[in-house]
């Protein structure tokens, strides 16, 4: 049986109990050694009766001194420099993993007026799936063992300089907006074609999982299994040439670029 880690949320709305749930359902976290603060009454209220956790209206000093690790889940409008001072005055060893979007690891360090072994993320939202890539920067006092078996209790993670935090906000983060996207598209060209919504549905969400596991299971580049699927004059280069001859490549592309801009225009109202 494998060590549950010991948590301490600040801040439990949407994004720390999307995280919290799958740690629960991974097993890395128990919900008797989970403790939750949040100043909303109603959502301590809620996350006590449905998952039983340690629910403290107030940051209890002693548990933030014990836990394993502190997940700071409030959001950059939230006052978290005081929330962070109080964390700090407590001189906790723990690992401290901060979702705060757009608040740096510096300006953490600086709030906390002590040394935290902080670590920045930004959290996957397929979080109940198991998929998704949430990207780590470490601070220079974190630990990437102690902290790893709880990120990837959520999906996978890839420890990237703090710098790539917005590019992987707009890429990855947002990464199932544009699939959303592509589903969209491609059922409504099932239906446009004569197919009932229902198979339309059903094709374009069996060819989406196949594709991604026929990618995963052959390491191909998807240039290479277009080329296998593309023969001489036939269906599937015309529907390539119509691919090409559009702005399809680009209006993803430009999706991701507007987003990453967006990320970081945020990050910069918070300075
Ligand atoms: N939701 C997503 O899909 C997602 C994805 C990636 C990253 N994020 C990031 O994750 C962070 C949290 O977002 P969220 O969507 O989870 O927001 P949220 O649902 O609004 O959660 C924040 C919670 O923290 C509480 N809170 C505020 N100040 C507090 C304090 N000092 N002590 C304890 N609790 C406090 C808030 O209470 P009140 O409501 O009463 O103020 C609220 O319940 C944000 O920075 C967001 O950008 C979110």
């Amino acid at each position: 049986m494998q060590m549950t880690v010991t948590v301490y949320a600040v801040g439990g709305g949407q994004m720390a109990e999307a995280i919290l749930r799958a740690a629960l359902k991974k097993e890395v976290i128990d919900p008797s050694s989970t403790t939750v603060t949040d100043i909303a009454e109603q959502r301590v209220e809620y996350l006590r009766e449905k998952y039983g956790f340690d629910t403290q209206a107030e940051l209890d000093k002693k548990k933030l001194t014990t836990a394993d690790i502190i997940l700071l889940g409030i959001r950059p409008q939230d006052n978290w420099k005081e929330t962070i001072a109080q964390i700090g005055a407590t001189q906790t060893k723990a690992q401290v993993i901060s979702i705060i979007a757009g608040v740096t690891l510096a300006q953490l360090q600086k709030a906390s007026e002590s040394k935290l072994a902080l670590t920045r993320i930004i959290p996957n939202t397929l979080t109940d799936t198991g998929y998704g890539y949430s990207g780590a920067a470490l601070g220079g006092e974190a630990d990437r063992e102690l902290v790893t078996p709880f990120l990837e209790s959520f999906g996978k993670v890839d420890f990237i300089p703090e710098e790539q935090i917005d590019i992987y906000t707009g890429y990855a983060v947002c990464g199932p907006n544009y699939v959303y996207n592509f589903y969209i598209a491609l059922t409504n060209a099932g239906v446009l074609s004569g197919l009932s919504r229902k198979q339309a549905n059903a094709v374009a969400l069996e060819n989406l999982k196949g594709a991604a596991e026929f990618l995963e299971l052959t390491g191909k580049h998807a240039y290479e299994l277009l080329d296998i699927n593309n023969s001489a004059g036939g269906v599937g280069i015309a529907a390539q040439h119509a691919i090409d001859a559009s702005d399809f490549a680009a209006g993803i592309q430009n999706a991701v670029l507007a987003a990453v801009k967006r990320t970081t225009e945020l990050g910069k109202k918070d300075e």
